[in-house]
């Protein structure tokens, strides 16, 4: 495929919220930091070069965390993209501390909640985020504490929409009774499917529903396995296949791969247009 037929838009549409129009492949703005998700990327001028190629192949919908560097993802899109271009839907998440590379206690107290959210608004430079993630269920803090915060953000205008992370039915449906879930971000993939249920669930409430880890696929891609045979048959890579089965599993399914490569960025995109046959959607489904 040629880069000028690259298109984001080709994975079709999504209102999350009922109204943000996104194109279904996003971006993942968790790679563009340093090793463990921690301080600056290697390659600053490559980080910003990704974020600019991304929105101009179509992507208008980036998935962030002010945990990511901490603070760097933020940071970097805000100098890659600002004045924003109309459209652009950055989703941003709060609720997770950082004490060192690949370290994430969770804190949902909501004062670190509230100074978490401020803190996006202004490295974003933005007066409202358009969806804001609890990025994790702080186990050690009352739900109804931190759903109460949430609900707060949006009455204050500080948030548009709101969604949740690695979370299971019940806790969606018990948030549900304090603020309106637009979105689920749970770890699914070809090779790990635990969240199931999640997703079909999403699916009936129309929940968008952010698969993170989306380019995991096992031992599918092994020489000769049915991922790499279709790959072939499509021209395309087993990342290109993975995200394709992504797109056509679910019509809430907004994939976010994450990559700090310009080249990287470029083959995910080119998912966007390969359409999987049924039987090529089976043979891979397990
Ligand atoms: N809610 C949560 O708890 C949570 C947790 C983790 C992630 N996330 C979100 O989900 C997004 C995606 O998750 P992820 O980054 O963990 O997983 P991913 O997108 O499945 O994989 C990213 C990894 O694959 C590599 N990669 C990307 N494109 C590639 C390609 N075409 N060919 C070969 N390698 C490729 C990247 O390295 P290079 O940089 O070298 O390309 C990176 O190491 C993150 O950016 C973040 O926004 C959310």
């Amino acid at each position: 495929m040629t880069t000028a037929t690259l298109n984001a838009a080709q994975s079709g549409t999504f209102h999350l919220g009922g109204d943000l129009l996104v194109h279904r492949l996003g971006f993942g703005a968790m790679r563009i930091t340093g090793n463990g998700v921690w301080g600056p990327p290697k390659d600053h001028a490559e980080a910003i070069d990704v974020l600019r190629r991304a929105v101009a192949l179509g992507v208008n919908f980036i998935d962030t965390a002010e945990s990511y560097g901490p603070h760097v993802s933020e940071e970097l899109i805000a100098e890659a993209l600002y004045p924003y271009p109309k459209g652009l839907v950055i989703a941003t998440k709060g609720g997770l501390e950082r004490t060192g590379p690949n370290q994430w206690p969770v804190n949902g107290r909501p004062e670190r909640l509230r100074e978490g959210l401020e803190g996006s608004l202004r490295r974003l430079r933005l007066d409202r985020i358009d969806l804001w993630q609890l990025h994790r269920i702080d186990p050690d803090v009352a739900e109804e504490d931190q759903f109460g915060a949430i609900r707060e953000f949006q009455k204050e205008g500080k948030i548009k929409h709101a969604g949740l992370s690695e979370v299971t039915i019940e806790q969606i449906e018990r948030a549900q009774k304090v603020f309106d879930i637009v979105s689920v971000q749970n770890r699914y993939n070809l090779a790990d499917r635990e969240w199931e249920p999640v997703l079909d669930y999403c699916g009936r409430e129309n929940i968008g529903f952010i698969p993170w880890f989306p380019l995991q696929t096992g031992k599918l891609a092994g020489k000769g396995g049915p991922l790499s045979v279709i790959a072939a048959r499509h021209n395309a890579t087993p990342a290109q296949i993975a995200l394709a089965w992504l797109l056509k599993r679910s019509k809430v399914m907004l994939p976010i791969p994450g990559t700090g490569r310009v080249n990287h960025l470029e083959e995910n995109i080119g998912a966007a247009s390969i359409e999987l046959s049924d039987e090529e959607f089976d043979a891979i489904s397990g």
